[in-house]
């Protein structure tokens, strides 16, 4: 595991792009991993960026989102579809049949997840995972449980994680309950994962995920196997490792 601190959230999110496109630098057809939040949004910009001076096309890329709400329409400002197009979509060159989302408003979601993860199958290791943390160490959303799922699933918020995204919603009550997510078994097949995590309130979850037992009660730990796993961290995420 490689991680790296930095002190200005700005060299961060320069450097968390720079890992995205060098990789499309070198192999234009990468298959990306991609995560939402308040954390990569910084990367994203860095990232449109990049491709408006030239330096990247996403033109033969082809990305796989981790998670989306279920029963909030695509539309909705806070949905994981609007918030890939408003952050990066919009102002690349990545063909919209090339990106995937999971359908949080399928008919049938167990239907729904069975197709992700072929599509996930047919387009083979995902080259690069992004990925933040969540304050009780869920990574997609795969909440801390006594067991964990390896693909695509339906998944219960729990109620720390609800009230973690209600600051993008008018109140708790309009955040979903529950959400699509792909599982650890394909993130941790991904070739390379970038880790990124900001603010003293990751301080702890961060250092006790990569320094703590692994254990499903903390998803974040399983990371700890990976063999390519690079994590980002601000000086305040990181302090606990210094
Ligand atoms: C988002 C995702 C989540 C977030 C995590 C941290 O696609 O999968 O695991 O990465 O909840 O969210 P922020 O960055 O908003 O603190």
């Amino acid at each position: 595991m490689n991680i790296l601190t930095f002190d200005s959230t700005d060299k961060l999110n320069e450097a968390g792009a720079g890992i995205i496109t060098g990789l499309i630098q070198t192999n234009r057809r990468a298959v990306l991993g991609l995560a939402t939040g308040g954390t990569p949004v910084g990367i994203y910009k860095e990232v449109v960026a990049s491709y408006e001076r030239g330096l990247v096309s996403f033109r033969e890329a082809t990305t796989f989102n981790l998670d989306e709400y279920v029963g909030l329409p695509e539309t909705h400002p806070e949905s994981y579809h609007s918030y890939m197009q408003s952050h990066l979509f919009n102002y690349i060159d990545l063909p919209a049949s090339s990106a995937h989302i999971p359908d949080g408003n399928a008919a049938d979601l167990q239907a729904e997840c069975l197709r992700y993860n072929m599509l996930l199958d047919k387009a083979g290791q995902i080259d690069l995972q992004l990925l933040g943390l969540g304050h009780n160490g869920h990574i997609g959303f795969n909440e801390p449980d006594h067991a964990l799922t390896g693909g695509t699933h339906i998944v219960t918020l729990r109620d720390e994680t609800r009230q973690a995204n209600a600051r993008f919603f008018d109140s708790i009550d309009q955040v979903p309950t529950h959400a699509l997510t792909m599982g650890v078994g394909t993130i941790l097949q991904a070739k390379m994962i970038l880790l990124v995590v900001r603010g003293a309130d990751k301080a702890e979850i961060v250092h006790r995920a990569l320094t703590g037992p692994i254990t499903t009660d903390c998803p974040a730990s399983l990371l700890q196997t990976h063999p390519h796993l690079v994590v980002l961290l601000d000086s305040e995420a990181g302090r606990l490792f210094q």
